[in-house]
């Protein structure tokens, strides 16, 4: 590979940096591929998906992650990244092996599917002719690691001696690129010295990038069990905060309070914290939803599924937000719910978000699709405007109504429902909004405006628990 030209951010390479590979090119993969290279590190990427990988080495990001594109080209230019599906050259290259792929929930189950793990550990297992790292980053059930071992040392030539490190990963789908760069803590697990040199070496170039910026990142070396565990921990702790507010909103809605002013002032004592404290139509995503169910199925299988029942009911709390909010868009346009559910016939509503946050163009497990999509059920008109997430959308719920623009989406609307916090959403203005409505009657899914600067522009305004 060519030599780097190195931009002002980054650290100069004073140090032998380990060759490094990223298998499985989706969020998580390509955006540390891509980041690694920036930070002066020598990468590939791999996949089995052709058309991916294409995408990728012809500098198109086949999804949307803000600033991600800028820095693929950039990098694919340095001659430090290059993406491909032969698993033989990824063999070849890399002294560390990244395992990004999916692990998705099992169809009809809470477990995590670990299929895509083991395709790709056995190919590369099979390929390898010298003693490397592996070390996986896809969130999984404790004891995949061990697991994962004795997957390589079944495949690979057993004199290699080739080894299994963990290291989660804790980046955010549209922060990714910050979040790579810039972690707040780094976890591994290493089963030598040897591995734990590797993994020094590995992440040395975010400690020199934080050296520059004065910043400090804290390591956490641990054991395999625990880095496994590191992952899950998080996500369900996140996952427990939103549901824990969501009750609190419940409990607004009923009392009169208002669960943005509580969540602001329960946030300020500081071993609570402000973040992960928005109350509305609570989490979806590729990540918290399945990650909630597999812990538990996992915790389960090692007969400690008692300890985990409260995860089963952050789960369904955050589930039935979904009906809850229908309830609140029926309550609003009049038309309260029977034991049917509501009829909704002839009411138009301009449906703002489809994707199951804002920066992304991520619809998986979309709180906000799935409102839109039981809103139809009822018989509603939804016609439906996201700024990035319209094509994935329209191939998974088809049945919605979709245009390009939100002036087309609030058009004569009976109701508007401001589902997902795009800045685009955010800054609506409540008087020029109304020209455009043939009814002034706003839910705010987001919980993002304030209600007395709608009402005093006539609107009927619904937030979630206040
Ligand atoms: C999540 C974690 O935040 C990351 O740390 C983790 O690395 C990642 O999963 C993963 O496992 O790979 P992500 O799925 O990108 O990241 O999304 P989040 O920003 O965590 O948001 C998840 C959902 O929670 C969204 O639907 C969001 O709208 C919702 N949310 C978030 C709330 O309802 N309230 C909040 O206060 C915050």
């Amino acid at each position: 590979m060519g030599n780097a030209t190195q931009s002002p951010e980054t650290p100069q390479n004073t140090t032998t940096r380990p060759r490094i590979s990223f298998l499985g090119c989706g969020y998580l993969g390509a955006t540390y591929a891509i980041c690694f290279a920036e930070l002066g590190y020598e990468v590939v990427g791999y996949d089995v998906d052709a058309e991916k990988i294409d995408s990728f080495s012809t500098g198109t990001v086949p999804f949307h992650e803000p600033g991600l594109p800028e820095l693929l080209k950039k990098n694919l230019e340095s001659g430090r990244l290059r993406f491909t599906t032969d698993v033989q050259a990824v063999a070849d290259f890399a002294d560390v092996h990244f395992i990004c792929v999916g692990t998705p929930q099992r169809a009809g189950e809470h477990g995590a599917d670990l299929s895509y793990i083991e395709a790709a550990v056995t190919d590369l297992s099979r390929h390898l002719s010298r003693k490397v790292l592996i070390v996986g980053k896809s969130t999984v059930p404790v004891g995949t690691a061990t697991w994962v071992q004795e997957i390589v040392d079944r495949n690979a030539p057993a004199d290699l001696g080739v080894e299994v490190g963990w290291s989660p990963e804790f980046l955010q789908e549209s922060n990714a690129m910050h979040d790579v760069l810039r972690p707040n803590r780094i976890v591994y697990a290493a089963q030598s010295e040897w591995a734990s040199k590797l993994l020094k070496d590995v992440h040395r170039g975010i400690m020199e990038l934080a050296a520059v910026e004065d910043r400090e990142v804290p390591v956490v070396e641990t054991d395999l069990a625990t880095a496994e565990l590191v992952k899950v921990a998080a996500n369900a702790f996140l996952s427990t905060k939103i549901s824990f507010i969501n009750a609190m909103a419940d409990l607004c809605e009923v009392t009169g309070g208002d669960v943005a002013d509580l969540a602001r002032a329960i946030g300020y004592d500081n071993r609570i914290g402000n973040r992960f404290l928005r109350a509305g139509i609570g989490f979806g995503g590729g990540c918290l939803p399945k990650d909630i169910r597999a812990l538990t199925a996992r915790a389960g299988e090692l007969g400690v599924g008692e300890s985990f029942r409260f995860l089963g009911e952050v789960d369904q709390l955050n589930t039935r937000r979904r009906t809850h909010t229908v309830g609140i868009i029926a309550d609003l346009v009049g038309r309260p719910s029977g034991p049917a559910g509501p009829d909704l016939s002839g009411v138009r509503v301009a449906y703002l978000g489809a994707t199951f946050k804002p920066d992304t163009d991520d619809i998986r497990d979309s709180p906000a699709l799935a409102i839109a999509r039981k809103l139809r059920a009822s018989r509603a008109d939804v016609v439906v405007y996201d700024p990035e997430g319209l094509d994935n959308a329209k191939s998974y719920a088809p049945e919605l109504s979709y245009v390009k623009t939100l002036a087309e989406a609030v058009e004569g609307a009976d109701v508007v429902c401001a589902m997902v916090p795009w800045e685009e959403f955010r800054t609506l203005d409540p008087e020029a909004l109304g020209q455009q409505v043939a009814e002034r009657r706003i839910l705010d899914g987001m919980n993002a405006f304030y209600p007395e600067q709608w009402v005093s522009h006539g609107w009927t305004y619904r937030g979630i628990g206040r």
